[in-house]
């Protein structure tokens, strides 16, 4: 019985020096271009799905089937996940490039996930990679509009984001009007689908938003996808953004 207590006792000293060496010698590579194991990629994969799907279980669905959420859900993803999720006909961005794990394609990826499901991971992001948590930032009523969009995301071509990206930058003032911008026109404003990003980053920490989003992922995205580069953002729409 004595031995079995001292073999034990020197199996835990054994495996803290491990450990620690391991921590502290600098052996473990945390650099994104060192791939995971195939046995670490399942083991986090699994993780992740049984994580999401039991957090998911309670979440209430809306209809999401409506024209103008999927539109507005259109003008939150362009700026805000595109970066990383290249939407069809669309090149990697860098950061899409260089993210470890890489963020995946959500067109072949929605399927797979249910309403709830979508909408808990766009709201909580997943720890230790590069997926946001956009709950932080954004109200349910938005993170719907999006789900409602990467829903419909499987169905646009190519072609028809192109069309999507195309006519929602000519309508910008007035297809938000009926959402949440219609304060901003009465005002004078033309905003329009900018508003998200003076949203994000204009909150934390008050700075002009055209210092600050010239270096943002999303204003990267916007770069990318949207040509109107003048961001005539003043942060008005911070109250209304709350509802
Ligand atoms: C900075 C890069 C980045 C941005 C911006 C980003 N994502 Fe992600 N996202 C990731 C990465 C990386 C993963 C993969 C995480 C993993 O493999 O565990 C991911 C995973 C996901 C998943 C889970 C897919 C699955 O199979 O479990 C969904 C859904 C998703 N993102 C949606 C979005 C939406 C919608 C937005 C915009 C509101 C967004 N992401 C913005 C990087 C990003």
């Amino acid at each position: 019985m004595k031995s079995v207590f001292t073999t034990l006792v020197i199996i835990l000293v054994l495996t803290a020096i491990a450990l620690f060496t391991v921590m502290y010698g600098g052996i473990f590579n945390v650099a994104a271009t060192q791939n995971h194991t195939k046995l670490t990629h399942w083991i986090l994969s699994a993780t992740r799905e049984s994580s999401i799907e039991k957090r998911a279980a309670g979440i209430e669905v809306p209809n999401l089937d409506d024209r103008e959420m999927i539109k507005n859900g259109f003008r939150s993803y362009r700026e805000m996940c595109a970066v990383c999720h290249t939407p069809p006909g669309v090149k990697d961005s860098p950061i899409a490039q260089g993210l470890n794990p890489p963020p995946p394609n959500l067109a072949a990826e929605a399927a797979e996930l249910s309403d709830a499901e979508l909408f808990w991971v766009i709201k909580n992001g997943i720890r230790m990679t590069g997926m946001p948590a956009w709950g932080v930032t954004h109200g349910d009523a938005e993170l719907w509009d999006i789900v409602a969009f990467v829903k419909a995301l499987p169905d646009i071509s190519k072609e028809q984001y192109q069309e999507l990206d195309r006519t929602t930058e000519a309508g910008h003032s007035h297809a938000g009007g009926s959402h949440d911008m219609g304060g901003h026109e009465a005002g004078g404003h033309d905003a329009g689908g900018h508003d998200t990003s003076s949203r994000e980053h204009g909150h934390d920490t008050g700075q002009k938003v055209d210092d600050h989003g010239s270096e943002s992922p999303a204003a990267t995205a916007a770069e990318q996808t949207d040509k109107a580069s003048d961001h005539h953002d003043d942060g008005h729409s911070h109250g209304e953004h709350t509802h």
